[in-house]
């Protein structure tokens, strides 16, 4: 993988923070964009903008056209999903309030249990918290072990007739450590239960193939996939989405509408209520096949080795740091703490040096209070960071850490 090639197709890296150049390592927020993506963009703008799924005309017609090729994109990028089993979504939290509310009360009923994990994601957790509030049923939830695996054990021993769902990440954003979910959704299928995956962390750098998981529901955003802000896709099994009700009402996801009554469009759009962000849409295809191009394996393989490099330097150089996360085949996500530094003052340090890290609890509570601690400093890599920029990152919290411990 040529990496100064492809820095070439990131405008934004070549942006200059405080006089020095950008080092960006907040990519588990959001990746930066290729120009082939932005050109998308700004291509619907400037020639095919028009409303999708609606008018007779050309131009609506070659916009919707962009938006189902996109979603037969996505479809053939998670594994050879049927494009009825691909809806679009504002992003991953969008797909699972989707999950939640519509699919949601017709697994749990009152006394049930769901299957959460310590690592979630706020997009994982708050949504069942919603429901909950109209249906009575409880949350079990599986603890880490020390380098931050799941505790399988636990997981298997939570199930009882009571179980009517889990919901589990794919990849913690805290803690890079990438759950077995193929082995927990097989469990959890021998003993009835479906599966909801939240793929916000793992469909940017691993190759997901939703039917060879068998997962009931698979979320993920594209603005973490070198794609566009606002764009999600939920994945579900058809057999679930035929008989899970709207989860909003509106245009574009009915079939006919009177005052007595109103039935709905077939799948997906039964759940696309209102105009998508069509050009999102339809540049989510582009930033797929530059995942694609690029080679998604080639990507990880240099992800894990700018992780293994850095993770290596910092416990040799950095005595007082403390890494939270440590799993055997981790996404390229180091979450930190040195000596007794505030993480916000260590990432607003780096800020200074041109270097963006992530900081907080980052969106993951009660992880935090599971480990002890209010935040951690977040580094994250992508295609395009260098060894050079991970060795100016090492350089930079050596500074950092002299100055703050
Ligand atoms: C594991 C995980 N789940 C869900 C989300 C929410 O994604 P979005 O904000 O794109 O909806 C994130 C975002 O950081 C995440 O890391």
């Amino acid at each position: 993988m040529d990496v100064e090639k492809i820095r070439e197709e990131f405008p934004i890296l070549s942006r200059k923070i405080y006089k020095r150049p950008l080092i960006y390592l907040d990519n588990t927020a959001t990746s930066q964009t290729p120009r082939e993506v932005v050109d998308a963009i700004v291509d619907s703008y400037t020639h095919t903008k028009a409303n999708v799924h609606r008018g007779v005309h050309t131009l609506s017609m070659e916009a919707t056209e962009l938006v189902e090729n996109s979603r037969r994109r996505v479809a053939e990028f998670i594994g050879g999903a049927s494009e009825k089993e691909v809806i679009f979504t504002r992003g991953t939290t969008e797909s699972i309030n989707l999950v939640a509310a519509s699919f949601g009360p017709l697994v749990l009923k009152p006394g049930s249990e769901l299957i959460l994990t310590v690592m979630e994601h706020h997009a994982n957790i708050v949504p069942w918290q919603l429901l909950q509030s109209r249906i009575p049923f409880e949350i079990k939830v599986v603890p880490i072990r020390e380098d931050g695996s799941l505790d399988l054990d636990v997981y298997r021993s939570l199930f009882n007739e009571r179980t009517a769902l889990v919901s589990v990440c794919h990849a913690s954003n805290v803690l890079g450590t990438v759950n077995p979910v193929g082995d927990m959704i097989e469990f959890a299928h021998s003993q009835g239960v479906p599966v909801v995956i939240d793929g916000a962390q793992a469909a940017p750098h691993l190759r997901i193939d939703v039917k060879a998981l068998d997962a009931d529901f698979y979320a993920f955003s594209a603005h973490k996939m070198y794609g566009p802000s606002g764009i999600g896709v939920l994945y579900g099994k058809e057999e679930h989405l035929l008989r899970m009700p709207p989860y909003q009402g509106g245009g574009e996801m009915i079939e006919n509408v009177s005052f007595e009554h109103t039935t709905f469009a077939e799948l997906p759009f039964k759940f696309e209520a209102g105009t998508p962000d069509f050009v999102g849409i339809a540049a989510f295809a582009k930033a797929i096949d530059w995942m694609e191009r690029t080679g998604i394996a080639e990507i990880a393989a240099h992800e894990h080795e700018l992780l293994d490099y850095t993770t290596r330097r910092l416990i040799e150089e950095i005595p007082s740091i403390r890494i939270f996360g440590t799993a055997p085949g981790k996404c390229a996500i180091i979450s930190f703490l040195i000596g007794h530094a505030h993480h916000y003052d260590t990432g607003m340090l780096l800020d200074k040096l041109g270097i963006a890290v992530r900081t907080g609890h980052h969106c993951a509570q009660p992880l935090m209070h599971a480990l002890g601690i209010e935040g951690t400093v977040r580094a994250s890599f992508a295609a395009y960071n260098t060894k050079d920029e991970a060795e100016d990152f090492i350089l930079a919290l050596k500074r950092v850490a002299a100055m703050l411990e």
